[in-house]
């Protein structure tokens, strides 16, 4: 039922300097694999056609990425004029997304540096959760530290179980822990109503200077229902160092137990 994803894949990597100076961040390897090709099998896993890439003009390497090692699959690619936040990467991949369908289908999107490692990926894992008739935007959650609420959108909601969804009651993007509802996070999975987008247009800029994704979700809480999707898998925060190599460490635990078929 989910065909098409979005991929903002704009971003400078600023935490990720210097190598992001020429590299993009989501051509940065976990052991050998290029973050974007998790994403991109991630989101093949979950039964995605359409490959929206929203990139900027100074990473072509992303669009070669693609376009050498999936000749094959259906990718678009759409400039974000300036770096105005997730909620305007979001809303720039609106008319690749979209090609005229008459009837409109939900629209994921995956933000490659928040790479999950899981039995099932986690997308697949939301798109056989999703149900429109209980909540029309999903987004994927996890538990924080308390004192790490201003790296996140947090969810004023209760936590669901493993592999559950939840209502949302509302969201906050990136607050004090002083001011969060609580501490359950948004991970960068989501799967939303298509009428995102025009909600998204009239979305005026919030923290950070920037049209945040998290504060048209929240707009749209009473219209949809909004759930918070308790993935089963862990997170690497991959938009900084330390989570690619502890990333990657977990990779090399993995193939090390498979040469020596320990199950350790
Ligand atoms: C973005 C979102 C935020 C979300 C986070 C997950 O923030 O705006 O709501 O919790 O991704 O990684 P960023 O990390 O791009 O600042």
């Amino acid at each position: 039922m989910i065909k098409t994803a979005i991929f903002p894949v704009a971003g400078r990597g600023t935490r990720l300097r210097p190598v992001t100076l020429c590299v993009p961040k989501e051509l940065l390897p976990v052991y050998t694999t290029p973050l974007l090709q998790f994403a991109i099998d991630e989101a093949r896993d979950a039964g995605i056609e359409r490959f929206v890439f929203v990139t900027s003009a100074d990473k072509p390497a992303i669009e070669h990425y693609v376009r050498t090692c999936h000749p094959g699959i259906d990718a678009r690619f759409v400039e974000q004029a300036a770096p105005l936040g997730l909620g305007h990467a979001v809303l720039s991949g609106r008319a690749a997304a979209r090609d005229g369908e008459e009837v409109e289908q939900p629209v994921a999107v995956i933000l490659p540096d928040d790479l999950i490692f899981a039995t099932v990926p986690v997308l697949a894992q939301m798109a056989r959760a999703y149900d429109p008739a209980l909540c029309q935007h999903m987004v994927a959650a996890m538990k924080v530290r308390p004192e790490d609420t201003a790296s996140y959108g947090i969810l004023d909601s209760d936590m669901p179980a493993p592999g559950r969804q939840i209502a949302v009651r509302g969201l906050v993007e990136k607050p004090s822990p002083s001011d969060a509802p609580s501490n359950l996070a948004v991970v960068g999975r989501y799967i939303l109503h298509p009428t995102i987008f025009e909600t998204l247009m009239t979305t005026g800029r919030g923290a950070g200077g920037e049209i945040q994704l998290t504060d048209a979700i929240q707009r749209d809480v009473q219209r949809l229902g909004v759930g918070a999707f308790r993935f089963e898998g862990i997170r690497y925060d991959c938009g900084q160092p330390d989570g690619l190599l502890e990333a990657a460490s977990a990779l090399q635990d993995v193939r090390d137990m498979v040469r020596t078929g320990s199950a350790a």
